[in-house]
C-alpha cells in the first residue's frame, strides 16, 4: 500500500522523495511514461531491482488459448495478451569494479520526479559503491509526444570523490523474465518468451533487434543509438545477439568531469510490413530523433504539454491533494490517448499489463468524455479504431444470432476475448457506450467528416443490435432481456436501466443521423421502416420502477432480491469477488459499482430531481465500490443531489486511486477510468456540466473546502473557461482553431445565457434547496472524509 507521504503534495509534479523497494511496482505504474503508442514503466535505468519490467506498444499482443472446463457455442476460443516488448530503457553502470545497484553500497539520496509540464521522468541519485566510490547519477527519460516512434534518455554520471573508471552498458533486451502472476482475475496472463528473434544488428554506437510473435504474427523492431559526451578517451562499442544488443561506453572520469549519454530509441511494429521495411522505419525514426537532438525533443515535449494544459488545466483552490491528483489524472489520460492513432486506449493505458492490456467500456464512458473536451482529435482516433473493427463486431453479432454489430466486452485487436459470458459478452451496453461517445464527440466538435465517415455507421450498426436483441411485448413495451449492466455483481438481468436508457439514446441518435445523412443511410441499406422501428423501440423502452419503494430498479426485480448482510461482512472480505461465489452476489441487492447511478449521470434527462435524490439514497446503501469505476460517478450524483461534502469525499477517492494505491493493484497499471473520473467529478460534479442532446449546461456549486474551481472545455472549436467561486461563476470564451462567430449559448442552473469572446459573463449561484438526509453507505464502506467534516484539514 502506498503511504500517503510517498508523493509529497506539489501542484505540477509527482515526486518520489526516497526509494522504497517495497513500492517499486506501484511507482513503476504511477511514474510510467507513454504517448499512447509506446509505454514505458518507470523501471530503474539499471533494470534491477524491479517490481514488474514493462515496455509496451499499443496493440502489440500475442494470442493464447482460452481453455474452458465446459465448452459452449459462441465462446471465444482465443485470448489476446499485451506483450512486454523489447526493453530499451536499460542502462547499467559500473563504477570502478562495482555495478551500480541500489541494494548494495549506500544510497545517499534518491529522487524521481514525474514532471507534468515537461513530460519527463527525472531521476537524481547519489550513491557510494561498496568500495567507497561516490557518484552522482542523473537521468531524464521521455516518450516523445512529437515523434510518435521515439523515446529518449539523457544519462549523466559524475564522480563525487576520486578519479573513477566508469562503464555504461546500454541495452535492448527481449523476452525479459517476468514475475509469476497472482491468482487475481485483474492480473494479466504471463507469456513466456513471446518474441521470436528474426534479426539483430550492431553498429558503432547502436543496435537493432527484430522479433516476431509466434501466433499473432506481429513483427516488431526496436533500435537504439547513442550520442556520447565524455573525456577524450571514451571508448564506445556495440555487440548484438538474437535477444539482446548492448552498447558499451567506457572512460575514466576525473573529479569535475562528467559522462553524458543521450540514448535515442525507436520502436515500430506491423502485421503487414516486411522485415526490411520495418528495419528502415525504425532507422528513419532514429535519424529524425538524432536530427532533432535531445534539447529540441525536450522543447517539443514542453510545447505539446503547454498547449494541452492551456486547453485542459483544472484549478482547485482549497484541496491541494486533489489539485495535484487531478493534474496527474489528466496527464495519464493524455499519455494514453495523445498519439494512439487508430488504436484503442486500454483500461491501464500503457502503464502495466493489468487486465491483459484490454480495452473495455472504460474508454468510451470515462476516458473519452474527458478527451472529447480537452483533446478531441485523440477521442476521434479511438472511435475511428472502433469503426475499423466493425467487421469483427458484425461477425460476432451474426455468431450470436443478432443483427448489426456486437462490440467486444474486452479486447486488444477487436475480437471478443472474454471467456465469461455473464461479465463479458452479456454486457451488451458496450455498444451503446460507443454510440454515446460517438454522439458526444459529434455534438461537441461538429466534425462532419467524422460523422459521415465513421459516426453514422457506428450508430446504425449498434442500433441494429438493440433492435434485434430486444423485443416488444404484447402491450408494445420494448424490453432488453438477459443482459449485464455496469454492476458486475448482477448479471444476465432483464431491462437493466442503464442499458435500456443508453440503448434508447443510441436508437434515437441513429434515427436522427440517418435523417441528416440520407446518402450514407442508403449506402448502409437503412430504409424508412428500419429507422421508424428504432424510434418505436426507443419510445416504448421499459424503465423498471418499484412503486412501493418509490425508486427505480437497477433491473427488473432487483429491489425484490434479498439484501446483502453488510454487518456480517469483514473489511478483509472486500473486494467481494475474491471472497464470494458469483451466484451469491448475483441474487442479492449488492452493487459492485454505480449502475443506475451512472444512468442518472449520463441519462440525467430521463429522471426528475426527486427521483434522482431518492434513487441515489437507495443505491448508496447497497454500493460497495469494489470497482474503481464507481466513486467518480457517485461524486457526480452526490453533487447533483445536494450532498456536496460527500461528493468531495468521493472525488478524493477517485483522484487518489493510484497515488494511494487504494485498490492494491496499481502495480499492474494505473486505473485510467478513475483518473479520468476525477476530472468528471470536478467538471460534471461541482461544475454540474451536462451535454444532453448537445445542449451545454452547467449548475456549479462548491463544497465548503473548495474556494475556487476553474476548468476549461473545447466546444465547437471555442474554448470556454468556467471559474466557479462559492457565490458566483464567470464564463469566459476564447477563440479556438475555427471560431464561428465567437459566442456561445449555454444554460446556467437552467437559465439560458450567452457568452461572447468580447465579454465574460458573471452570474450568481442560486441557493440550493434543503438537502435530504445524508445517505448511508454499507457498513465500513463510507468514503474517507475530505470535506468540511474532515478532521485535521484546514
Ligand atoms: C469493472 C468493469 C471494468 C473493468 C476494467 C471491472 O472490475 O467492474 O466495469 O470495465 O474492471 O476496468
Amino acid at each position: 500500500m502506498i503511504r500517503e507521504s510517498a508523493y509529497p503534495c506539489e501542484p505540477w509534479r509527482i515526486r518520489e522523495a526516497a526509494l522504497d523497494l517495497d513500492l517499486l511496482a506501484q511507482s513503476e505504474s504511477v511514474l510510467a511514461l507513454s504517448n499512447g503508442h509506446i509505454g514505458l514503466r518507470a523501471n530503474l535505468d539499471e533494470g534491477e531491482p524491479h517490481g514488474l519490467p514493462g515496455s509496451y506498444l499499443n496493440s502489440f499482443y500475442e494470442l493464447r488459448p482460452l481453455p474452458y472446463a465446459e465448452a459452449g457455442y459462441g465462446y471465444p476460443e482465443q485470448g489476446q495478451t499485451i506483450v512486454n516488448v523489447t526493453n530499451g530503457k536499460l542502462i547499467r553502470l559500473l563504477v570502478d569494479d562495482e555495478p551500480f545497484d541500489v541494494r548494495y553500497g549506500e544510497v545517499r539520496s534518491h529522487e524521481r520526479v514525474l514532471d507534468l509540464r515537461e513530460g519527463t521522468l527525472d531521476r537524481r541519485v547519489e550513491w557510494v559503491s561498496p568500495a567507497g566510490q561516490a557518484v552522482r547519477v542523473r537521468s531524464t527519460r521521455l516518450v516523445s509526444f512529437t515523434q510518435r516512434a521515439v523515446a529518449a534518455i539523457c544519462y549523466e554520471v559524475e564522480p563525487l570523490g576520486d578519479e573513477t573508471r566508469v562503464v555504461i552498458q546500454s541495452g535492448l533486451v527481449a523476452n525479459e523474465e517476468l514475475p509469476v502472476t497472482k491468482k487475481d482475475p485483474r492480473v494479466a496472463a504471463v507469456l513466456e518468451e513471446p518474441l521470436e528473434p528474426e534479426q539483430h544488428l550492431a553498429n558503432g554506437a547502436g543496435g537493432l533487434l527484430i522479433h516476431r510473435t509466434r501466433t499473432s504474427g506481429l513483427r516488431m523492431a526496436a533500435a537504439m543509438t547513442h550520442v556520447v559526451e565524455g573525456p577524450e578517451r571514451t571508448v564506445v562499442s556495440t555487440e548484438a545477439f538474437p535477444d539482446w544488443a548492448r552498447t558499451t561506453i567506457a572512460c575514466v572520469l576525473k573529479p569535475g568531469e562528467r559522462l553524458r549519454v543521450v540514448k535515442l530509441l525507436a520502436y515500430g511494429f506491423s502485421s503487414r510490413r516486411s522485415l526490411p521495411a520495418l528495419r528502415d522505419q525504425v532507422g528513419a525514426a532514429l535519424a529524425s530523433a538524432r536530427l532533432t537532438g535531445w534539447d529540441d525533443l525536450c522543447r517539443g515535449q514542453r510545447e505539446y504539454l503547454d498547449a494541452f494544459w492551456d486547453a485542459a488545466d483544472v484549478r482547485v483552490d482549497g484541496d491541494p491533494e486533489v489539485q495535484q491528483a487531478v493534474r496527474f489524472g489528466l496527464f495519464h489520460v493524455l499519455q494514453a490517448g495523445a498519439r494512439n492513432e487508430m488504436r484503442p486506449i486500454p483500461a491501464k493505458g500503457l502503464t502495466g499489463p493489468g487486465y491483459d492490456g484490454h480495452v473495455f467500456w472504460d474508454t468510451e464512458m470515462f476516458v473519452l468524455p474527458v478527451l472529447i473536451y480537452t483533446q478531441p482529435q485523440a477521442a476521434a482516433q479511438v472511435l475511428r479504431w472502433r469503426h475499423a473493427t466493425l467487421d469483427l463486431a458484425r461477425d460476432r453479432a451474426r455468431t450470436l444470432g443478432l443483427r448489426g454489430a456486437a462490440f467486444p466486452w474486452r479486447t486488444i485487436r477487436g475480437h471478443e476475448t472474454s471467456g465469461y459470458w455473464p461479465a463479458g459478452t452479456a454486457a451488451f451496453h458496450i455498444g451503446a457506450d460507443i454510440a454515446d461517445a460517438t454522439l458526444r464527440y459529434i455534438r461537441a466538435t461538429r466534425d462532419e467528416a467524422f460523422e459521415r465517415e465513421v459516426g453514422v455507421e457506428l450508430l446504425v450498426e449498434t442500433a441494429r443490435l438493440w433492435r434485434s436483441l430486444g423485443h416488444h411485448d404484447r402491450h408494445g413495451a420494448f424490453h432488453i432481456d438477459g443482459v449485464t449492466g455496469p454492476d458486475e455483481y448482477s448479471a444476465v438481468a432483464h431491462d437493466n436501466i442503464y442499458t435500456n436508457l443508453m440503448a434508447q439514446r443510441n436508437l434515437l441518435g441513429a434515427a436522427e443521423a440517418v435523417a441528416r445523412h440520407p446518402d450514407v443511410a442508403a449506402a448502409l441499406e437503412v430504409d424508412e421502416e428500419e429507422s421508424a422501428s428504432w424510434r418505436d423501440a426507443a419510445t416504448t423502452m421499459s424503465v423498471p420502477y418499484d412503486d412501493e419503494l418509490g425508486v427505480h430498479q437497477q433491473s427488473e426485480g432487483f429491489t425484490r432480491f434479498q439484501e446483502w448482510d453488510f454487518d456480517a461482512t469483514d473489511p478483509e472480505q472486500y473486494p467481494l469477488l475474491l471472497t464470494h461465489p458469483y451466484f451469491d452476489l448475483y441474487r442479492r441487492q449488492v452493487c459492485k459499482q454505480a449502475d443506475l447511478v451512472l444512468a442518472m449521470h449520463w441519462r440525467g434527462d430521463a429522471f426528475t430531481p426527486e427521483q434522482k435524490a431518492r434513487n441515489f439514497h437507495y443505491y448508496e446503501a447497497r454500493t460497495v465500490r469494489d470497482s474503481s469505476l464507481s466513486s467518480c460517478t457517485q461524486s457526480v450524483m452526490a453533487a447533483e443531489t445536494g450532498h456536496l461534502e460527500l461528493a468531495h469525499d468521493y472525488l478524493g477517492e477517485a483522484a487518489m486511486t493510484d497515488l494511494h494505491d487504494s485498490h492494491s493493484n496499481t502495480s499492474d497499471g494505473v486505473h485510467l477510468a478513475s483518473l479520468a473520473g476525477s476530472w468528471l467529478s470536478l467538471v460534471a460534479g461541482f461544475g454540474g456540466m451536462r451535454d444532453h442532446d448537445g445542449v451545454l449546461s452547467f449548475a456549479p456549486r462548491l463544497p465548503s473546502r473548495i474556494a475556487r474551481l476553474d476548468f476549461s472545455l473545447l466546444w465547437h472549436g471555442l474554448r470556454l473557461r468556467v471559474s466557479v467561486r462559492p457565490d458566483e461563476v464567470t464564463y469566459y470564451l476564447r477563440e479556438g482553431d475555427h471560431d464561428d462567430g465567437s459566442q456561445l449559448e449555454l444554460l446556467h442552473h437552467g437559465a439560458p445565457i450567452i457568452v461572447r469572446t468580447s465579454a465574460p459573463v458573471t452570474v450568481g449561484i442560486p441557493p440550493s434547496r434543503q438537502p435530504d438526509p445524508e445517505p448511508q453507505q454499507p457498513a465500513g464502506r463510507a468514503p474517507v472524509r475530505r470535506g468540511a467534516a474532515s478532521p485535521g484539514l484546514t
